[in-house]
């Protein structure tokens, strides 16, 4: 008995080991009844969509990635799935994995802009169609992928400065803001600094005193320094910070502990504008100390998986396809907490 139950593991352990990085989750016998009717590619056999995620780094992303599992079981779409720890390397490793399984459809998030011609050509070569989800790449040839699927980060960015200067509009100035970046070299942070640059720049009271990355994360991880950390520095350095603009929740909720522990108010000594509306954030919103929330929809499974049908299909789709988001002040906080799906 003994023996069998170990040659039974050994087999396991050889078979997952054969995925490494990807895992398959797809549905045992297709949709449930009164769901997506299940797509069908080519003959009649199930699409497969390999999804090579940016990593877990977020409460934004765990939404994102239950949104686009959940919808791929409803959709009969099999889906395997990588979790890229926010290296690009892994990425790409995951799409040349998929490539080599002949998988119908690959579908990623981008960890960084730059750097993904030679993948994306590869996959390209092999015949098989690629959707950008979330981020964007940055490439001079559009051919390489057949649509987008995301939000604005430059409108997410823009918004966030407005509702800056209209809070700003009776007081006197300076304004000195310190600034938590995403990730470097990604969209959302590439994208929502330059939004909100542009949305105060003509207003000489506003004055950006120090920048920083903390990795869309909230505390400090094995290597580098996250939300709570950079602002900790922040508040070491600068002796009069009025505003925190952080480009995600997760950011601003490790940067509120830091503002606490150094024995101020989040919300009242220094002002808190974020990114994302997760609900942690509306929370935070309620008990004072996020003064606003700019919306970005993570829930882009069930368009997704239109998008990828369409696309192994042959049919023609949209180059980009925007998601529709919100601004939420925290006066507007507790109304909405209720009804805030991640
Ligand atoms: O790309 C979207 C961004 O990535 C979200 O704002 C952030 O929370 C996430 O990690």
């Amino acid at each position: 008995m003994a023996r069998r139950a170990v040659l039974v593991l050994s087999a396991a352990l050889l078979a997952s080991s054969a995925l490494t990085a990807c895992s398959t989750q797809g549905p045992a016998a297709g949709p449930a009844p009164g769901q997506a009717s299940g797509a069908k590619k080519g003959a009649g056999g199930r699409i497969t969509m390999g999804f090579a995620q940016v990593g877990a780094e977020s409460g934004w992303r765990t939404a994102n990635t239950k949104s686009v599992q959940e919808a791929a079981k409803k959709a009969g779409i099999e889906l395997k799935f990588s979790d890229a720890q926010q290296k690009q390397e892994n990425q790409i490793k995951a799409i040349r994995t998929f490539i080599q399984q002949k998988v119908d459809v690959i579908a990623f998030s981008p960890v960084v802009e730059s750097g993904w011609d030679t993948v994306l050509k590869e996959a390209k070569d092999a015949g098989i169609p690629v959707i950008l989800t979330d981020r964007a790449v940055d490439t001079k040839d559009t051919s390489l992928y057949k649509t987008f699927l995301g939000s604005d980060f430059v409108k997410e960015g823009k918004a966030a400065g407005e509702w800056l200067t209209a809070a700003y509009a009776n007081e006197q100035g300076p304004v000195n803001i310190v600034e938590l970046q995403g990730t470097t070299g990604s969209a959302p942070a590439n994208d929502r600094k330059a939004g909100f640059a542009e949305a105060i720049r003509a207003d000489g009271r506003f004055r950006i005193v120090a920048s920083q990355s903390g990795e869309f994360t909230r505390a400090k991880g094995k290597t580098r320094a996250k939300g709570k950390e950079v602002m900790q520095a922040f508040l070491k350095s600068q002796k009069d910070i009025n505003v925190l603009y952080a480009h995600n929740d997760d950011m601003a909720l490790g940067a509120i502990q830091a503002i606490e522990e150094s024995g101020k108010k989040p919300g009242t000594d220094i002002k808190v504008i974020s990114v994302d509306g997760i609900k942690d954030a509306f929370v935070a919103m309620t008990e004072g100390k996020i003064n606003v929330v700019v919306e970005c929809n993570p829930l882009l499974g069930d368009q997704l998986m239109e998008l990828a049908k369409k696309v192994v299909a042959g049919e023609s789709v949209p180059a980009r396809v925007e998601t529709q988001e919100g601004v939420f002040p925290q006066d507007k906080a507790a109304a909405a907490l209720p009804s805030r799906k991640y």
